[in-house]
């Protein structure tokens, strides 16, 4: 009887929890990206067809047209615009940047501080100069695999369902512990408790704590860098020699401190125009802003100040 009760009240607490849970921004997973759809799952229409696939595991387009069919240009199926670097709903920059465009402040002048703050930014969508290659094409996982192993493979195939889960998995972002090819050791980023997708904390994304880097490296191995690792060579390595701290412990930055993760609107002048890419092979003009948040090596004055 007592057991009966206990179960009862746990099963109400449930309840209540749910509703919390599904009234707004708190953490949980949101349709269509829900593990434990249920046994009636209106989901999988989204993406999958039965006979009609348009590639490969019954999808009904490649990627990235799949997901851009919802977040992209003009898409009503979520507010969440990434091919903009937007989220529609709130007219703010995504934490992300954005793979056509994005509004970073790439020019905010304040320091020491936070990249752009929780404003937009820009006001009209900058053409976006770096960006994740997301249509699936060989390219080059730069550092993955051990010391010595040269700047990594170069038949590397990325697609947005590379990094992200799309049947959903509880973590931030739905972001996969273990990227398929990425070869790493598994590395799951605890979800926000209250999701929130704009810039307030751009700078200061303090509740990923050092996870967001040992994510990263999953691919980029060797650029995940402890302490002293700007005076101590890695051992065996004549390409990711000498390397600036970026494990996020301590006071040591984490990746998305100076990257963002989609693509990025900033430019760059001469000098850092023309740094090539590892291994030495010349970069095309133009095209050298590698994700960072900010234009030039702002970045860096961010901290510094010198
Ligand atoms: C947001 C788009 C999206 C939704 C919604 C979705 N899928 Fe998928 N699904 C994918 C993609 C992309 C792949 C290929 C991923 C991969 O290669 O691992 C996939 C692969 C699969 C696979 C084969 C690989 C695997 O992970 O087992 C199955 C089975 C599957 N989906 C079933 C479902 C079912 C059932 C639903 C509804 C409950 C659903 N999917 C909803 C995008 C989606
Ligand atoms: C290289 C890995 C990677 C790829 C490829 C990638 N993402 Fe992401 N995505 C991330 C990370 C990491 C974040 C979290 C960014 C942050 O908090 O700074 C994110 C965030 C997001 C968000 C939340 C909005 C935001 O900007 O924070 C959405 C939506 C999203 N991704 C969708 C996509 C879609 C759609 C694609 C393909 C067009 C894609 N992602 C490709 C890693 C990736
Ligand atoms: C049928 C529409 C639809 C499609 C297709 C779709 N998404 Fe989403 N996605 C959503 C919605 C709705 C949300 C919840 C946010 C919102 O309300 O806008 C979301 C949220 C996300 C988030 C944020 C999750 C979090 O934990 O904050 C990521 C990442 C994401 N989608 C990635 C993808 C990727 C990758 C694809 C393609 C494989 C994709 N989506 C395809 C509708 C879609
Ligand atoms: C302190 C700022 C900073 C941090 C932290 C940082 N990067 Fe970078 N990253 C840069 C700069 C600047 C470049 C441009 C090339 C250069 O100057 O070496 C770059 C370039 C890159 C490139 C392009 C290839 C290349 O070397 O040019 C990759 C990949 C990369 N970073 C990954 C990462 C990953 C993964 C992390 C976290 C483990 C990380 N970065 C942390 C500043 C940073
Ligand atoms: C699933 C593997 C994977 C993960 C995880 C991943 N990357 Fe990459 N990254 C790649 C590949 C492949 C490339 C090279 C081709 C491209 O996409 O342009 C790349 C390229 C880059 C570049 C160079 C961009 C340019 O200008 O071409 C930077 C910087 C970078 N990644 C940073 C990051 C950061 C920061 C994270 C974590 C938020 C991350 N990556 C997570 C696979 C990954
Ligand atoms: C998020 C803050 C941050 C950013 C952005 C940043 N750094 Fe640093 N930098 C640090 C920290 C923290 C250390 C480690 C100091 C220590 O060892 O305690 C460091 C160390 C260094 C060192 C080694 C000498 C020293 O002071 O210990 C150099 C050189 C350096 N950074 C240059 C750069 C350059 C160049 C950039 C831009 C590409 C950059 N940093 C961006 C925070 C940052």
């Amino acid at each position: 009887m007592r057991s009966l009760l206990v179960s009862a009240m746990v099963a109400a607490f449930l309840v209540m929890l749910t509703v919390v849970v599904q009234g707004g921004t708190a953490s949980a997973d949101n349709p269509p990206h829900e593990a434990g759809a249920g046994a009636t799952a209106d989901s999988c229409a989204g993406c999958h067809r039965a006979h009609t696939g348009q590639a490969a595991e019954l999808l009904k387009s490649t990627q990235p047209a799949l997901c851009y069919s919802c977040h992209g240009t003009g898409a009503a199926g979520s507010d969440l615009d990434v091919e903009n670097g937007a989220n529609d709903d709130l007219s703010t920059a995504l934490k992300g940047g954005g793979f056509t465009n994005a509004l970073i402040d790439t020019t905010d002048s304040s320091l020491p501080s936070d990249v752009g703050g929780s404003t937009i930014g820009v006001t009209s969508a900058a053409g976006a100069t770096s960006a994740h290659t997301v249509d699936g094409t060989a390219q080059t996982v730069w550092g993955n695999g051990a010391a010595g192993s040269g700047v990594g493979s170069s038949s590397f195939n990325l697609a947005c369902g590379t990094c992200h889960d799309p049947h959903g998995n509880g973590k931030y972002r739905i972001l996969r512990p273990s990227p398929p090819g990425s070869g790493g050791s598994g590395t799951s980023v605890t979800d926000e408790v209250t999701k929130d997708y704009d810039t307030t904390d751009y700078f200061n994304v303090a509740y990923l704590g050092s996870s967001i880097s040992n994510w990263c490296a999953e691919c980029h191995t060797r650029y995940l860098a402890a302490s002293g690792s700007e005076d101590t060579p890695l051992a065996g390595d004549s390409d990711f020699t000498y390397r600036h701290r970026s494990n996020g412990s301590g006071s040591a930055p984490t990746c998305i401190k100076c990257h963002a993760s989609h693509g990025s609107n900033a430019s760059m002048g001469t000098n850092s125009d023309a740094v090539p890419w590892p291994g030495g092979a010349a970069a095309t003009s133009g095209a050298n802003s590698r994700l960072l948040k900010m234009d030039n090596r702002g970045i860096c004055q961010k901290c510094h100040e010198k």
